[in-house]
């Protein structure tokens, strides 16, 4: 498995797989993720479990919050096939890396309350549940928001 930079000519590929992973809705639009593929704070991984091959991606980024840095994951998306096969632990290890290494304290990110895998996946990296967002997807999905110390 190789970790790299996203690169501009994967986009088609990248919206395709977050279509292929989130309801209708809930999946970005091209223009929504253009804007957090290119918002300068973030930045975003892709595995390649052959090369050449996107096995999954994820997007994070960094905020400061009372004058502390922290960083925040915004998507982690594995091909349906390649899942339960360690890629997205392997992704998430790598955003943490480069987010512990820009000084952040804390990784955070909201789930789905009806997302029972990546609820369980987070929870097996160490995240735990902070709080719950009414309404924040589609204004009628909760989410619940989770936190890691890095
Ligand atoms: C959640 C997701 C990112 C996990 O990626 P993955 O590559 O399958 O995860 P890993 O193989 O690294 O899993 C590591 C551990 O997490 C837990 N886990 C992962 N998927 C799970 C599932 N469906 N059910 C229960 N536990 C799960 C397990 O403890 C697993 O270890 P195990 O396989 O030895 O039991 C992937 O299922 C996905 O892309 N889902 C769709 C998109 C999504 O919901 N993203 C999160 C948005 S907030």
């Amino acid at each position: 498995m190789m970790i790299r930079e996203a690169r501009a000519e994967d986009f088609a590929e990248l919206y395709a797989l977050d279509q292929a992973c989130f309801a209708p809705g809930i999946s970005w639009s091209k223009a929504e993720l253009g804007y957090f593929l290119k918002y300068p704070r973030n930045f975003a991984l892709v595995a390649e479990a052959e090369p050449g091959q996107i096995a999954g991606f994820a997007i994070a980024g960094t905020l400061r919050r009372s004058g502390v840095l922290l960083g925040r994951l915004i998507t982690i998306d594995i091909r349906r096939e390649m899942r339960r096969r360690r890629v997205g632990g392997a992704l998430l290890h790598a955003v943490e890396e480069r987010l512990r290494a820009a000084g952040a304290a804390a990784l955070l990110l909201e789930v789905a309350v009806d997302n029972e895998s990546a609820q369980a996946f987070y929870k097996r990296h160490g995240f735990a549940r902070m709080g719950r967002i009414r309404g924040y997807y589609l204004g009628r999905i909760d989410a619940l928001t989770m936190e890691k110390q890095l």
